[in-house]
């Protein structure tokens, strides 16, 4: 319990080279130290460096891609069509009109799939405040080990978050969209999944949820360069932390495999599980599970210990 309370020393270097350096620059140019008040501001502006923390947990080397420059990365996401990405922005969120009828108990899947086409409509209007990234989870290991590139937009009223992914790999030429909407008026609310063809909505399940374990997932680069807009990257994030816990929609005509037992270890149950902030986790999740710990970004506020990232390494090589 007190050991989630620690800040990991590597962490802390992350977050503390910067302001030290500037620290530094400051000291040398003989500046008022009330300059120095701009500093917490210079963290939030930039991402920390993307480094694998050489846990043993990846099953492919991780890859920096280091032919893919960040010229190439703005070439490539600019195709979308300039005038859509890089917003000005004050809240990351766009506010949605009001929900056309009071809902007492739950959104129709027609409501949800109106959702799901209106943000593609504001998108392609220019009207959203979408984040442009290289992502790092389905970059890495096996999913396709080539650039994948992101832009993703968040929505809300008072009865729903909706969320928008628009998406190719750096050698498609065409672009895919995927909306997530989290119906708030249920009292434990519900993730719907959808990829969008044209008008059409297609719900899917099973597909989105070996990464997708509580709904919508924080964004992370694949690289620290390889993002539009890293203050609007953080905002969207906290949004994202702040989600109400929600229960995962697969749609009729799939049903979900056994899963088998969910993660037990402690150290992440704290906040994924059953009661907890986060939905549990299960073998099904394993990719995200080893990119996240391994880059460092689970648990949230610090390092594994050597024999928690051996426990962790044992069950995810159990076989089921
Ligand atoms: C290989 C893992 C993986 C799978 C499978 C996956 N996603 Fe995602 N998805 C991600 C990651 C990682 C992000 C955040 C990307 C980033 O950092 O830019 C994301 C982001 C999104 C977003 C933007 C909101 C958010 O969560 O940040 C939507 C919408 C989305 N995905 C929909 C879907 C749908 C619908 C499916 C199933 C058809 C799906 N995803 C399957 C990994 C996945
Ligand atoms: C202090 C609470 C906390 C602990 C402990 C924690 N997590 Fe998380 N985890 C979160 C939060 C909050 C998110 C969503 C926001 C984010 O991704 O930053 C998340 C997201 C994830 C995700 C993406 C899928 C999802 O549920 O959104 C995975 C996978 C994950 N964590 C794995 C782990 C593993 C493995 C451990 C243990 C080694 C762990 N976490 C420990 C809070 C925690």
């Amino acid at each position: 319990m007190e050991r989630d309370c620690e800040a990991g020393f590597s962490n802390m270097t992350r977050s503390t080279l910067i302001p030290v350096l500037a620290l530094l620059g400051l000291a040398v140019l003989g500046l008022p130290a009330r300059t120095l008040s701009a500093e917490p501001e210079t963290v939030e502006r930039s991402m920390p460096p993307v480094v694998s923390t050489a846990t043993g947990l990846l099953l492919e080397p991780a890859l920096y891609l280091t032919n893919f420059s960040t010229a190439d990365f703005a070439a490539a996401s600019r195709t979308i069509g300039a005038e859509r990405i890089h917003k000005k922005w004050t809240s990351p969120v766009v506010t949605l009109p009001p929900h056309p009828r009071q809902v007492a108990r739950g959104l129709t899947e027609s409501e949800v799939k109106a959702y799901m086409i209106e943000v593609r409509r504001l998108f392609d209007k220019g009207e959203s405040v979408p984040i442009s990234d290289v992502g790092l989870i389905s970059t890495q290991e096996d999913v396709v080990r080539k650039p994948m590139l992101n832009h993703i937009a968040a929505f809300s009223n008072s009865v729903a978050r909706v969320y928008l992914l628009v998406q190719r790999t750096s050698t498609d030429t065409g672009w895919s969209y995927y909306s997530i909407v989290q119906d708030l008026t249920l009292k434990s609310p519900l993730s719907y999944f959808a990829e969008l063809q044209g008008i059409a909505v297609k719900f899917e399940g099973i597909s989105c949820y070996k990464c997708h374990a509580s709904g919508p997932l924080a964004i992370h680069p694949a690289r620290a360069d390889l993002i539009s807009d890293a203050p609007l990257a953080v905002a969207l994030n906290q949004h994202i932390a702040d989600q109400p816990v929600s229960r995962f929609h697969f749609p009729a005509g799939e049903t979900p495999p056994d899963y088998g037992k969910p993660l037990g270890l402690k150290f992440c149950t704290k906040c994924h599980e059953a009661e907890g902030d986060r939905s549990p986790l299960f073998k099904v999740h394993s990719h995200p599970i080893r990119i996240l710990v391994d880059f460092g970004y689970m648990p949230p506020k610090r390092r594994l210990t050597p024999s928690e990232i051996a426990e962790l390494k044992s069950w995810l090589d159990q076989k089921p």
